[in-house]
């Protein structure tokens, strides 16, 4: 492990505890896991759709280049999923060849219909990944969730993962998922969260804060749709106190200021777009009046 990661990890005693105070200006925010008791930078890597079909070199150089500059600046958490087509064995593969193991946080999902599906599943993302430990597996949208979490208990003690979690991504689902985090023992959850998708902060997000959980937000902009509504505006002013420089950035800000959110994992499949998005990472936060400033702009457009 490198040694700031070490030192900004011994600083954030508590979970969910911003090193930002304790930070240079250039460094990354950063969280902790608990389970795997790791501190990690409040922006990973989403890997479905762009990493899903990777026919040849073309395709896979900008990958390539966008993990790389990913691990460079810091970054850690890379969210893949064996549903994600290739996205896992292209995952390993870069990984692998850019010797950066040591350097992320690797999470997939489980999403089968039995523990035999299961098992065949997790062994293959182990292959996959060429990984003899994954850092975080989560069930995918509650899947035979009981069956499939009782699996990664298994191998969490057998020190195979280092923590498990539970994903969703849809409204309909939401009473179900705060049910099964009130039935299960997690060290983490996934959920779809964006400044114009704000659902998951009435309840789940509060049950995740008080349960000491880690957050991982997907679909932070709500794939193109926050894109689309800001279309040819330019930032608002108010966007200078949050040293922002781009649209994605305040999308983010927004997203990783909320006090249950560990990371957020937008969709990076373009070198371009690690530097933007990582810039969310650095700097000043929201406060609860700017978030709710945030909140009204993008209500009101
Ligand atoms: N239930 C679940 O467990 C679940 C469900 C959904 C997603 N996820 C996870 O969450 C991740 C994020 O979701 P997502 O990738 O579907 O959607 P997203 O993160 O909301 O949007 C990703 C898209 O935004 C664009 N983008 C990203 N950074 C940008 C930047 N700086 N400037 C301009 N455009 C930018 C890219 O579009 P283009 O590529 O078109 O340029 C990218 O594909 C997924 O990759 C996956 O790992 C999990």
């Amino acid at each position: 492990m490198i040694a700031r990661r070490t030192l900004l990890g011994s600083l954030a005693a508590l979970p969910f505890a911003s090193t930002s105070a304790f930070a240079t200006a250039a460094a990354l925010h950063t969280r902790i896991i608990p389970g795997a008791n790791q501190a990690v930078p409040v922006i990973g890597v989403g890997t479905s759709r762009r990493y899903a079909e990777v026919s040849g070199e073309e395709q896979l150089a900008p990958l390539r280049a966008a993990i790389s500059r990913f691990a460079a600046l810091g970054g850690q958490v890379v969210d893949t999923a064996p549903s994600y087509g290739m996205a896992e064995s292209v995952i390993g593969q870069l990984v692998e060849e850019l010797r950066l193991r040591d350097k992320l946080f690797l999470a997939t999902k489980v999403g089968a219909d039995s523990p035999a599906e299961g098992r065949a599943q997790i062994e293959q993302s182990f292959r996959n990944l060429r990984t003899k430990v994954i850092d975080l597996i989560a069930v995918h949208n509650l899947r035979d969730v009981t069956n499939q979490l009782a699996i990664l208990r298994e191998l969490k003690a057998a020190k195979r993962i280092r923590s498990l979690g539970v994903t969703t991504s849809n409204d309909p689902q939401y009473a179900d998922f705060e049910a099964m985090m009130r039935r299960e023992k997690l060290d983490g959850i996934q959920i779809d969260y964006a400044l114009d998708n704000r659902d998951a902060g009435e309840r789940v997000l509060p049950l995740a804060q008080e349960q000491g959980v880690a957050v991982m937000i997907n679909l932070p902009f709500g794939r193109g749709r926050l894109f689309k509504a800001v279309q040819g505006r330019p930032l608002p002013d108010w966007a200078g106190e949050l040293q922002v420089r781009s649209w994605p950035q305040l999308f983010l800000k927004y997203i990783v200021s909320h006090p249950a959110v560990t990371c957020a994992v937008p969709g990076m499949a373009r070198p371009e777009y690690v530097e933007d998005n990582l810039g969310a990472a650095r700097g000043p936060l929201p406060d609860a009046a700017l978030r709710r400033r945030m909140e009204a702009f993008i209500d009101s457009i």
